[in-house]
């Protein structure tokens, strides 16, 4: 099939790359002339496991092109997909704006005779869809087409993996038509599908994302209590989560949830939940166990070095997860930030966070350096703040060595206590007991 996308992000181009991978011949449009421009000499903007590949192969492939163009993506697809930020608002609710803008792009390309399906990829609350249908009716009168939301459920990191094997697709349409050319466009993945209305599509991703970051947020409230009583918060989770109606999936503890979706989308959830007038207080409980395991891992922190300032802190992670080299609401920036205001000097390595890191200039008082053993160099503490393979696979006795004095707290437990114990670092982790 003949598909475009709009806005070439992590969403987009990960999907593009992959429609491309099955058979389908896909054009990817994007608005910032210089992300086209250096997409079509071959370099990726962001770094994803796999990606790089998978785009190299299927522009040789001549299944995938890029353009600033919606009006050739528009006119050469059958399925238009807008994959375009919705970021959040002060007040939690979302920026529709770009979505708007697009909407009213598409219309003012599309042709009376050509039936296009007009698909809503980017998280949006509940009732997008209707706005996006009114706006291309109201600024193209004449023109034939359906919108449908086809939520994405991909994680930074394993995005390609997730698109390619998915566990669902969901299909939110009202129109037969629309919908026979979606299940189309995803019969190679051979995925489950389900078929809903528009207003159930959309409330199926905030909903999936808050519930995610509800389990996060239960283990992590255990966490607190296994911390409190000497319990072991892994043996918990394993205890609970081999119960197939919880699943062991998403209960690990550590500092909490970041990155750019879940913060957005709960946040984003309560706001509607509000506007519909049916509070959702669950969810800021979520929000607040989120931000109390900060504070808390702070105050432990600050308890076992007593004063901060001038203590030098080694910081491994940047990134809001591994295998990505995004820091949106990271909380490992997050921790770096704490420490720099009580005046601790901080040396931060990262695999992949500290380009961006650097050119968003968001964590200025840290000295970042080119390797995990530089920064643990004369430390007198190291932080885990993100479990990347890197550090779990990192020659303990080297980090030992150098530092000044062994303490290591571990935010993600992503060692083994007895290990650590074993070798002579003072270590802490979340959850378990020493
Ligand atoms: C999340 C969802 O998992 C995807 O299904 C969804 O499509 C995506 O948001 C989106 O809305 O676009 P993502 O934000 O990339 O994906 O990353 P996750 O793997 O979900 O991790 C989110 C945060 O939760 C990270 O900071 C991670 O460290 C934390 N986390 C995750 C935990 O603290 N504990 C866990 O057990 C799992």
């Amino acid at each position: 099939m003949d598909l475009c996308i709009i806005g070439s992000g992590y969403v987009g181009l990960v999907s593009g790359a992959c429609f491309a991978e099955v058979g389908h011949r896909v054009i990817c449009v994007d608005n910032d002339i210089k992300k086209v421009k250096s997409l079509q000499a071959g370099h990726i903007p962001i770094y994803e496991p796999g990606l790089e590949d998978l785009v190299h192969r299927n522009v040789a492939a001549k299944r995938l092109r890029f353009t600033d163009s919606i009006e050739d993506g528009v006119d050469n697809s059958q399925v238009i997909f807008i994959a375009v930020p919705t970021p959040p608002q002060p007040d939690g609710s979302v920026d529709l704006s770009y979505i708007e803008k697009v909407a009213r792009e598409i219309a003012g390309v599309l042709k009376p005779d050509a039936y296009r399906v007009v698909v809503d990829k980017s998280t949006v609350p509940v009732k997008t869809g209707e706005k996006v249908t009114d706006t291309i009716k109201r600024y193209n009168k004449g023109a034939a087409f359906d919108v449908v939301s086809n939520p994405e459920f991909l994680r930074e990191g394993c995005a390609v993996d997730d698109l390619m094997k998915p566990d669902r697709i969901v299909i939110g349409s009202n129109s037969d038509q629309a919908t026979a050319l979606m299940k189309k466009v995803y019969e190679p993945f051979m995925a489950p599908v389900l078929v809903t209305d528009i207003n159930s599509a959309e409330l199926i991703k905030h909903a999936a994302n808050s519930f995610l970051a509800l389990k996060i947020s239960y283990i992590n409230a255990v966490s607190a209590i296994c911390d409190a009583s000497g319990a072991d918060v892994e043996m918990v989770a394993t205890g609970i989560g081999t119960d197939k109606r919880i699943g062991r999936n998403f209960l690990n503890a550590g500092l909490g949830y970041g990155g750019s979706c879940f913060p957005k989308d709960i946040a984003a959830f309560i706001h509607i939940a509000d506007e519909l007038g049916v509070p959702f207080t669950l969810l800021k409980e979520v929000q607040r166990i989120n931000a109390d395991q900060r504070t808390r891992f702070l105050n432990r922190v600050r308890k076992a070095l007593w004063v901060l300032r001038d203590k030098r802190i080694a910081v491994w992670g940047l990134t809001f997860k591994p295998d990505t080299d995004d820091i949106r609401s990271s909380v490992a920036i997050d921790i770096v930030n704490d420490f720099i205001k009580e005046g601790a000097v901080v040396t931060a390595y990262d695999p992949k966070g500290m380009e961006r890191a650097r050119e968003l200039k968001l964590i200025e008082g840290a000295k970042l350096v080119d390797s995990a053993m530089e920064a643990v160099e004369g430390a007198e503490l190291l932080v885990l703040a993100t479990e990347w393979p890197e550090f779990a696979n990192a020659d303990l006795a080297e980090v030992k060595s150098k530092m000044h004095t062994p303490m290591v707290f571990d935010g993600r437990n992503l060692f083994d206590p007895k290990t650590m114990t074993e070798m002579g670092f003072t270590y802490h982790s979340i959850g378990r007991p020493s």
